[in-house]
């Protein structure tokens, strides 16, 4: 196992606390002077400010409260005290898109009380970082405020004027985020969720999301203006948004900025503003690669339910498990197995027994015959979004995996409601699937989660929470009705729906020749399914074919040999909805990979290799599309070539429309 403990800091601390001079009036600035926070009272009403290089780029926002068993707490305040704070540690992630993470960052704490009435108390925390404003709300202990009912939180965003943004939105198309990301300007968009990202009219980007969602409601955004929107926190099925007792704080609402949109992808604030890990062992959480009895299932050669297509048998499973041994992949997930499946289980999934097989599988076996071969089996818990069912059954069901071994589970709420009612984004599926998360760690199990709460970071605290889906993934170009994702799609997730943290998007797709009923295709050409693994991060990644579509062909070396798990990350180019160009460094190794992909049109990406090491000669391992590659009509034509590069060389690619590249860098001559 990896290098056990990892939730240390290393580093040094420094921790400066001062009272401001001026209470009335405080701000702070980023480490590098650049970013710069306001806060003020106006006629007692709390606002921020932000901006960059002396240049306004939030303006004057408010922010507070409304209630359901209180008056507001919106104004009528005066600062009782304001203190800063600087930090700057660095710590190491056991994984990541990157293994040490830097933390430097100045803070501003400001103790709000109400002039009259019950003289509540509010704190708002600032956090400025180079990349970046985190703030969150603390209610503390209190007489007159003990228990929380929130009906609206009123944080307001304010830009200069109207700016272009990525967006998707909520709850209409669906309830967990898999709609393809648009660009409009502010005023034509809905109420939208975050991340939101925004094309800023100086040429810079920057985006809106949130840290550490663990007991609230999801924050979406209502546009209140053509230059300004509102948290609209995702309700409860009654109405209220909120319910908390003090001590109370809520998530971080988090502004990224950059100059490219790589800033954005490269940016460890949501991270940072997360609560260091508080597993005590974490030796048993291992990225993996895997494979699975799941893709024939979209395609609808097999079933999850019983019959003659049954997907999940016991000699089915022996095989994928033979596969991937073979071919070096650690796990098999394993959907259909259990109880449940016949019938119209997306309606209702309250018939899911999650401890029970069916009659022709049989789970200790499979377990024993993959541990004989190295290979885990990754189990699977789909709810339908029954979370009443799946809860009396959660720790039975945990506990059965861990007898076997199984040390990750994926899991799926596919239904619009959870238990008929409730958002998958509100304080009910926050706690909910945060309790999914912890029970797993009791019993030393990852989780993979479809369906998802949005990613804020939770990863940082519980590091067993490897990866969500959350977006579009691969699955639609089975089956949705609108043919499948369009070649832009994975050139605009980097730097919109990767902003919340790794996506089982399930890359790795080499057979194209398939029908289905509904029609959808991969638009892709096999060199981008390649070059995905390296620009979608995930430390737990599919190879999502049916792996028989991989034998003899030689495309697949790559796949076997990508890791999914990074030292470093650096963005090189990209424009979003165009292209895009990233490289890792192995988290184990002293490999890099590249991946470049484009949109529908084919392009020339030209890229400088001077992150390589000096002094080092690597065997470059191309991987490109070949001159006819097309990802409508001739997806698989590839060129594979070899050739020695020092990070004084160039690479140039022709790629392909709806094409890419992918390359493996291995150290030979020191
Ligand atoms: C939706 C998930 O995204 C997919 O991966 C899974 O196969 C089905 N639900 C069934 O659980």
């Amino acid at each position: 196992m990896k290098n056990v403990i990892f939730c240390f800091l290393i580093g040094c601390i420094f921790l400066s606390v001062q009272s401001c001079n001026s209470p009335g009036n405080t701000s702070i600035t980023s480490p590098d002077g650049q970013l710069k926070l306001d806060f003020f009272l106006k006629k007692g009403e709390p606002f921020y400010a932000l901006s960059r290089g002396g240049e306004e780029i939030i303006l004057p926002s408010s922010m507070g409260f409304e209630f359901k068993n209180m008056p507001p707490m919106k104004d009528n305040f005066k600062i009782v005290k304001a203190t800063k704070d600087s930090v700057n540690i660095t710590w190491e992630q056991p994984w990541g898109q990157f293994k040490k993470v830097r933390d430097n960052h100045k803070e501003l704490s400001v103790t709000l009380q109400e002039k009259s009435g019950d003289k509540r108390i509010l704190h708002i925390i600032f956090r400025v970082f180079d990349d970046g404003l985190g703030f969150r709300y603390e209610f503390p202990e209190q007489p007159n405020a003990d228990s929380l009912v929130i009906i609206n939180e009123l944080t307001q965003f304010t830009f200069t004027r109207e700016q272009k943004v990525w967006w998707i939105p909520v709850h209409s198309e669906n309830s967990y985020y898999e709609s393809l990301f648009r660009l409009t300007k502010m005023g034509e968009t809905d109420t939208i969720n975050t991340p939101a990202t925004f094309e800023m009219n100086d040429g810079s980007f920057l985006a809106i999301h949130e840290a550490a969602l663990t007991d609230y409601a999801s924050m979406t955004l209502l546009l209140t203006d053509s230059n300004q929107y509102e948290s609209d926190l995702v309700p409860w099925s009654n109405g209220v948004k909120v319910y908390g007792r003090v001590p109370f704080q809520t998530p971080w609402r988090t502004i990224l900025v950059g100059d490219t949109p790589g800033d954005l992808a490269m940016s460890n604030l949501t991270l940072n503003l997360n609560e260091p890990c508080v597993l005590d062992d974490i030796s048993w959480i291992e990225p993996t690669k895997y494979i699975g009895i799941w893709w024939a299932m979209h395609l609808d050669e097999y079933t999850w339910g019983q019959g003659p297509k049954h997907g999940a048998t016991t000699q089915n499973a022996k095989r994928y498990i033979d596969f991937a041994a073979e071919n070096g992949f650690g796990g098999v997930l394993i959907e259909g197995w259990n109880l449940g499946w016949d019938g119209n289980w997306a309606k209702d999934g309250s018939d899911f027994n999650f401890t029970t097989s069916y009659p022709d599988f049989d789970l200790e076996e499979v377990c024993r015959y993959g541990a004989k071969k190295n290979v885990r089996i990754i189990g699977h818990h789909e709810t339908a979004g029954a979370v009443f069912n799946y809860e009396k059954q959660l720790e039975d069901a945990f506990a059965l995996y861990h007898r076997y071994g199984v040390n990750s589970v994926k899991t799926g709420y596919v239904n619009k409601y959870l238990d008929g009612k409730e958002w998958h984004d509100g304080q009910f599926g926050v706690r909910h699937y945060r309790n999914v998360v912890e029970t797993a760690a009791r019993y030393k199990i990852m989780i993979d989660n479809h369906e998802p709460v949005k990613g804020t970071g939770l990863e940082r605290t519980y590091p067993n929470l490897m990866a969500q889906e959350g977006g579009r993934g691969q699955e639609y170009n089975a089956w949705s009705a609108d043919g499948g994702n369009p070649p832009s799609h994975t050139t605009i997730i980097p730097f919109t729906r990767m902003l919340a943290g790794p996506f089982d998007f399930t890359p790795g797709i080499f057979n194209f020749d398939y029908h289905t009923a509904a029609g959808a295709k991969v638009q892709t050409t096999l060199a981008k399914q390649l070059a995905l693994y390296v620009i979608i991060f995930s430390p737990l990644q599919m190879a999502a074919d049916i792996p028989w579509n991989y034998e003899n062909v030689p495309a697949f070396q790559f796949v076997k040999d990508v890791p999914c798990n990074w030292s470093e990350s650096k963005v090189l180019n990209g424009i979003i909805g165009e292209f895009v160009t990233i490289v890792r460094k192995d988290y184990n190794s002293e490999e890099w990979y590249l991946g470049t992909i484009t949109n529908e049109k084919k392009r020339n990406i030209s890229v400088d290799l001077s992150f390589l090491e000096e002094g080092i000669t690597y065997l470059a391992q191309i991987y490109e599309d070949g001159v006819k590659a097309n990802y409508k009509d001739n997806p698989t034509d590839i060129h594979i070539i070899e050739k020695k590069v020092t990070k004084d060389s160039g690479l140039s690619f022709k790629l392909a429309p709806g094409g890419g590249a992918a390359v493996r860098f291995v150290p030979i001559v020191r």
